[in-house]
């Protein structure tokens, strides 16, 4: 009879990982969109224990303030001066009920490529063979660093000897211990305490829990898996990129799995918390990042960066930069545009070349299509913004809002000077300056009447081939000599 479920997840993640050179304590270091811890902890939970406890040390407060935010359920054990994996499991039990029983795990906060499912296997194995010691290991083609697992002529696991303790015989074994185990609660317990600090590091290793429970008549055994990766333990920056890049590329292969089309694999990075629709289109160079989601039949990239970006089902994003942005169903957003928090683009919206977008909510169908600022802004559905407009939103000390109503059109090179509201179904003449409203039905005009002066280029530019050619043009008779109306120019219809 086996309990349905693991008593506790505990996770190591007291050291300071020297090797890092950095600042940032070992496991608050990302790859995939969560920190090491975050990947920890997320396997932790998946293997659905009734308490995951994190141990901490180094850089204490920022590392347990990160774990409780990541996972508020996780309690946080402080490790003591005393040093070594087997005492910081030991602060990790204490913070459970007293005398705690079943089965507890022990994994690390620097092994992010470990699943839930491994950690669910594990716990099956240990349970299913009735052990009260079981160390998950794995065969590798270079075991230097590692424990080694020690076994007899029959197989059964003696014991785990650490690197720098281990002769020259034993560094000859490439069967490694991951550090993640499943222990009896109360084995263990009773283990720790005998567990001394004579070796060559003088820490108190959790790895002669494993001989101590053998000689007092315990069944200990190794759950020996296949899938190295998920052993490997980050100590530096070179293992960050390789873990890293292992990560992605299981991501890539499970969207592939999924449904989702991935040209190029390799220039691909999506985060672990990214969801992405069925026949979706990942061109090359694309990041999706953060909490991003990706509708059914989308089409992103290539050289793409969506950070917290939604997508809409069959909406087109190229070259493009989004942060906190939503992008609506059937939405065309690029070549180079720049989408910042606050970016809501309905369906079948359009934001073009050279847009950049802040704050700004565009309606379903509207277009904003060349060379344009818009932030702060509220666009109508059906509206058409003209190249190179600006919301000028920023008067040097405060921000304003513009509106655009719907079905309404701004000219070219016009600069909307806000605070202004421009009513649904009105028109803005290119070129203007505009700081004020504008009613339904009416057009604004804010810039200057054009005035054409005859004769200017004979008088001023005498002798130039300029000159030659006004008079040659007249001579033949091909252009009138009265000055053009505008036509968007009401006072000059009048
Ligand atoms: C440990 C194992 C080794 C195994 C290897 C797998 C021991 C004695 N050795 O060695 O057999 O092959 O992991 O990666 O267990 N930690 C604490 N408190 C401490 C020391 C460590 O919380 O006092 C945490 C670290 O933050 C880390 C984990 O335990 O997450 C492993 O510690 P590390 O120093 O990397 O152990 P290794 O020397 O790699
Ligand atoms: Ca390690």
């Amino acid at each position: 009879m086996t309990t349905a479920r693991p008593t506790a997840v505990i996770i190591l993640a007291a050291g300071e990982g020297t090797r890092m050179k950095s600042a940032t304590p070992k496991v608050l270091h990302r790859i995939g969109g969560r920190t090491l811890l975050g990947h920890a902890l997320a396997a932790a939970r998946g293997s659905n224990a009734e308490s995951v406890v994190v141990v901490v040390r180094h850089d204490r407060d920022r590392v347990a303030a990160h774990a409780t935010e990541v996972d508020p359920a996780a309690i946080i054990a402080d490790q003591d001066e005393v040093k070594g994996t087997g005492r910081a499991a030991e602060c990790g039990l204490l913070v459970l009920p007293a005398g705690v029983s079943g089965t507890v795990l022990i994994t690390s906060g620097d092994t992010p490529l470990l699943t839930a499912e491994t950690i669910a296997a594990l716990f099956d194995a240990h349970t299913t063979a009735a052990s009260a010691v079981t160390v998950l290991t794995a065969r590798v083609p270079d075991p230097s660093g590692y424990g080694r697992i020690l076994r007899d002529e029959d197989d059964s696991v003696l014991g785990i000897v650490e690197h720098k303790d281990a002769t020259d015989e034993q560094r000859a074994i490439t069967e490694i211990n991951s550090g993640i185990w499943a222990f009896d609660a109360a084995v263990l317990r009773a283990a720790l305490e005998e567990v001394g600090t004579d070796n060559s590091q003088g820490e108190k290793y959790l790895t002669d829990v494993l001989a101590i429970a053998r000689d007092g008549g315990h069944r200990v055994g190794a759950h020996l898996i296949d899938d190295l990766w998920q052993t490997e333990g980050v100590n530096d920056r070179v293992q960050l990129a390789t873990l890293g890049r292992e990560l992605n590329r299981r991501n890539n292969e499970r969207w592939m799995r999924e449904g989702v089309t991935i040209v190029d694999p390799a220039t691909t990075w999506i985060d672990a918390d990214v969801t992405i629709g069925r026949d979706a289109t990942i061109l090359p160079g694309t990041q999706l990042l953060g909490a991003t989601s990706i509708g059914p039949d989308a089409r992103i990239g290539p050289d793409t960066t969506l950070t917290d970006t939604e997508v809409g089902e069959g909406a087109e994003v190229k070259r493009t930069e989004a942060n906190l942005a939503q992008i609506g169903a059937q939405a065309t957003v690029g070549p180079y545009s720049y989408l910042r928090p606050g970016t809501v683009l309905g369906v079948k919206g359009k934001i073009g070349g050279f847009v950049e977008t802040k704050n700004a909510t565009i309606g379903d169908g509207a277009k904003v299509p060349h060379l344009t600022y818009a932030g702060d802004a509220t666009i109508g559905e059906g509206a058409n913004i003209g190249a190179g407009t600006i919301f000028a939103n920023y008067d040097g000390v405060a921000k304003h809002h513009t509106t655009i109503g719907k079905h309404s059109f701004v000219g070219s090179d016009t600069v909307l000077i806000a605070p202004v509201d421009v009513a649904d179904g009105a028109y803005v003449a290119a070129g203007s300056a505009l700081t004020g409203d504008v009613e339904p039905g009416q057009i604004a005009v804010a810039r200057g009447r054009q005035k054409n002066v005859d004769g200017w280029v004979a008088r001023a530019r005498a002798g130039t081939p300029t000159a030659e050619a006004a008079q040659a043009a007249t001579d033949a008779g091909t252009r009138h000599t009265e000055s053009p109306v505008d036509p968007t120019d009401t006072e000059q219809k009048a």
